[in-house]
């Protein structure tokens, strides 16, 4: 992959923990690729999965989702929601042909800016050796379609 691609990585933060751990990175100087742009939601429990693959058609070519440390979400458990939303994300776009790498789930506290911006890094690195995305102009391959998977009338009728 040619060195000039810059993957452009969308991020959801929770509020509580890994938002403000980029903020900390800031007030650190903590040096990370200014590839993420952030979206702060109030918990990762929030994050809907077509959050995710709305970013990936529209444009991302990874996305990361964090929040606070498991045990330590403001909403008490609602970041297993996003454990569990994370594993589903990479199954559906193996589906689909794409790299499970390309969504990346990571706990960051307030106080760890350094790990954030680690995090950040390595996806960034990760995903510009998996290429751009390109999600709509991409083939699906027919190999990754279970041949069991009954078509959508069979399953309306
Ligand atoms: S408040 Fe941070 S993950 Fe729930």
């Amino acid at each position: 992959m040619s060195d000039s691609f810059e993957p452009v990585i969308i991020g959801f933060t929770c509020n509580w923990c890994s938002y403000r751990a980029a903020d900390h990175a800031g007030m650190t100087r903590t040096q990370y690729p200014p590839n993420a742009r952030l979206i702060r939601l109030m918990c990762s429990g929030r994050l809907d999965p077509t959050f995710v693959l709305k970013a990936l058609a529209d444009g991302a070519d990874g996305v990361l989702i964090a929040g606070c440390h498991p045990g330590e979400c403001h909403y008490l458990e609602q970041n297993y929601k996003a454990l569990r939303r994370h594993r589903l994300l990479q199954r559906t776009l193996a589906q689909f042909g794409i790299e499970p790498e390309r969504v990346r789930l990571a706990w960051a506290s307030a106080a760890e800016g350094v790990k954030f911006a680690a995090e950040i890094s390595e996806m960034v690195e990760e995903v510009r050796k998996l290429g751009p995305l390109n999600w709509p102009a991409r083939p699906r391959p027919l190999a990754t379609v279970p041949a069991d998977i009954p078509v959508l009338s069979e399953v309306a009728a």
